[in-house]
């Protein structure tokens, strides 16, 4: 098969270059602008290989995306590029708008001419896999319900709109134009490569720098976590053995409230690199004015990925915490300069409106 990953730069993108570039039967065509969240670095262990190729391109390009899909000669598209953080949707929405909607248009767009070129067993064969998110289903009450798959959209912040609204783009090029399209709505990610302004490896290098490890709110909210290589193995499946028109939820079955997450992590991190003095690094956790339209709880229901195309995750949420912990401890070289970079500013508090961006 032979895959055009966009995003394939980014935290999810790189975890599936690096798991079908690892089978020589497979060709991978990443496409990649290298925003602030893009890292080749993330790809060292693919980028000699024969069967990768990388492209610098923005996919609101659409000649640049159709050329990739032409001249790689690609079987199934699998678009993971997006502005993928809801603190950055918050503070400055713009870039949401244009990489999440007009971005999955000009894709769809490109697809679509490229698919109508195609002729027999490479147009049955040709698949468009859009990655998606659980947040377009918004807000669960604590002590209730689950998405499926019919669980209509609500989405809650700048960053799930654009996805959702990405999403009914999707659907409706299916609908209207013929496009074999797949999607996957799937659960929080963690593990190796994830860049440091999301929960889990903001508060582990944090902790290491005996920084401040803030909590949003009560530290209440649930998030429903799944480890990065069971996604990308999830996604494999659905991009090769999912039916067309179809979605899929994916997610761990592992809800926890973010409170115990930092708190697991802080445990995990006193027993590996205890503190100089002595004390635990549960005591640098700040309870913080919390994100504006903060949704309370997500949980997915993977019956239907796990029945329909036998799919199970490998990881549990505490050996997977812990892969991922003992992977930024010896991993410096990957998130060091990125630190040096990214500073230290809260992201997502509410700011005065200006003009638009
Ligand atoms: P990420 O922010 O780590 O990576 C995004 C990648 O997309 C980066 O390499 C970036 O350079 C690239 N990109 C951004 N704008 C682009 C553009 N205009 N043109 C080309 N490339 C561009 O994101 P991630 O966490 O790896 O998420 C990947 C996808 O999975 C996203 O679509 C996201 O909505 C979805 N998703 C993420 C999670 C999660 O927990 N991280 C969960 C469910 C779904
Ligand atoms: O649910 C899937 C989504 O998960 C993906 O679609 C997004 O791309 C991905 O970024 C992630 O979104 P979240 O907003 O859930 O992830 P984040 O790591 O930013 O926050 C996880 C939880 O932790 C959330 O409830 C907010 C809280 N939080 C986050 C940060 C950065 C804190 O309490 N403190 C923090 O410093």
């Amino acid at each position: 098969m032979r895959f055009l990953i966009t995003g394939g730069a980014g935290f999810i993108g790189s975890a599936v270059c690096r798991r079908l570039a690892g089978d020589p039967a497979n060709f991978v065509v990443n496409l990649d602008k290298l925003t602030y969240a893009g890292n080749l670095a993330s790809l060292r262990s693919v980028d000699n290989l024969p069967n990768y190729a990388f492209v610098q391109a923005d996919i609101c390009d659409g000649e640049t995306v159709s050329a990739a899909m032409r001249n790689y000669d690609i079987d199934i598209v699998m678009h993971l590029a997006a502005e993928s953080h809801v603190d950055r949707s918050i503070d400055g929405p713009g870039a949401f708008i244009q990489t999440n909607i007009v971005g999955t248009f000009q894709m769809l767009n490109a697809a679509r001419g490229y698919f109508e070129s195609l002729t027999g067993e490479k147009r049955d064969r040709f698949r468009f896999h859009h990655i998606s998110t659980d947040e377009v289903f918004g807000d669960l009450p604590f002590d209730s319900g689950i998405f499926t798959e019919e669980t209509p959209y609500q989405p809650s912040s700048p960053y799930s709109a654009s996805k959702a609204s990405s999403d009914h783009l999707v659907r409706a090029w299916h609908e209207t134009y013929g496009l074999p399209v797949v999607l996957s709505n799937c659960s929080n990610n963690y593990g190796p490569f994830h860049f440091p302004e999301k929960l889990i490896p903001l508060v582990i290098l944090n902790a290491l720098d005996e920084r401040e490890l803030p909590v949003y709110g009560k530290g209440e909210n649930v998030r429903d976590w799944l480890y990065v290589d069971d996604h990308a193995a999830a996604l494999q499946l659905v991009a090769t053995k999912g039916v067309a028109g179809e979605s899929y939820n994916i997610g761990g079955n592992a809800e926890r409230r973010n409170i115990d997450v930092v708190s697991g992590i802080c445990a995990i991190l006193d027993k590996k690199r205890p503190r100089a003095n002595g004390a635990s690094y549960a005591d640098l956790i700040r309870m913080v004015t919390d994100r504006p339209g903060h949704d309370r709880r997500y949980a997915i229901d993977a019956s239907k990925i796990r029945r329909d195309l036998g799919w199970t995750p490998s990881q549990t949420f505490e050996t997977g915490l812990e892969a991922t912990i003992d992977w930024y401890l010896n991993n410096e070289w990957w998130w060091g300069p990125i630190r040096k970079e990214q500073g230290y500013e809260r992201l997502g508090s509410l700011k005065a409106s200006g003009p638009a961006k």
